[in-house]
């Protein structure tokens, strides 16, 4: 039987395949213990934990801190840690930055990018480290590209980001996350490659949906993604404890 990393990783991934982010150990925990399969330490902590206005001023030293924390509460679900923007430009650099976040209690890291990065998933999975892709929008490019703009709407952008997904795979990665994208196109990824791809805003062809925690639970009510899906509201009942909280100060004083 084959015991590679990879397959011991697909095994633990049935489709549909169920994925969100966490960046702490009682949200990873609860996240951990619903039964959500993957639990990526996502760079969007930048924004809805830090408050900043996108992903990019992200460092590997933040991920690797909210990685240790989540790792303590994750006990089944797959572990993925991104690799912040400017911290993978090489296949050297991505290897030791990958091996801290492993370090930090990763089971796997994801990299955002198409052909570009096909050298550093190979340097990667030769060092025996899992990697999850990232195609579509990519939220490290949002300077460069002027906003989150939808992409797979013509047949030549279709048609890269196909060939990007099969490079990204015979390089090794596991699954590759589909961001905002027409369906039609993650539906022509998603039918050219045998490895998962989980969606976020691309439709219902993929094999697994991802989301970002804070947007399920309604904990970050000032910007809610078009592609998000709301089930609790967290930003409320929390309002409402802090409310009883001020009122229990003052009625005893
Ligand atoms: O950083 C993140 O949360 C992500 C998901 C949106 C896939 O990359």
């Amino acid at each position: 039987m084959d015991k590679s990393p990879t397959i011991l990783i697909s095994n633990r991934l049935h489709r549909p395949i169920s994925a969100i982010t966490a960046y702490d150990y009682p949200m990873a925990r609860l996240c951990d213990e619903a039964g959500i399969q993957l639990i990526l330490v996502g760079d969007s902590l930048g924004m809805v934990v830090a408050g900043h206005p996108d992903t990019t001023s992200v460092t590997l030293t933040q991920i690797a801190y909210h990685t240790e924390m989540v790792r303590r509460g994750v006990k089944k679900a797959v572990l993925v840690a991104d690799l912040p923007i400017h911290t993978y430009d090489d296949p050297e650099m991505a290897l030791e930055s990958s091996r801290l976040l492993v370090a930090a209690g990763a089971d796997a890291v994801k990299l955002e990018g198409g052909l570009g990065q096909v050298e550093k998933v190979k340097a990667l999975r030769e060092a025996g480290i899992e990697v999850c892709g990232h195609l579509g929008m990519l939220p490290q490019r949002v300077k460069e590209e002027g906003g989150y703009k939808k992409k797979g709407k013509t047949a030549d952008e279709v048609e890269k980001m196909v060939a990007a997904a099969k490079a990204l795979e015979s390089a090794g990665v596991f699954a590759i996350v589909l961001e905002s994208m027409l369906p039609s196109a993650a539906e022509a990824i998603t039918a050219a490659i045998e490895i998962p791809t989980i969606g976020i805003g691309a439709g219902g062809s993929c094999d697994g949906e991802i989301r970002v925690l804070h947007d399920v639970i309604g904990a970050s009510p000032w910007f809610v993604p078009p592609f998000a899906t709301v089930h609790g509201n967290v930003a409320e009942v929390t309002t409402i404890a802090l409310a009883g909280y001020l009122e229990e100060i003052h009625s005893t004083r």
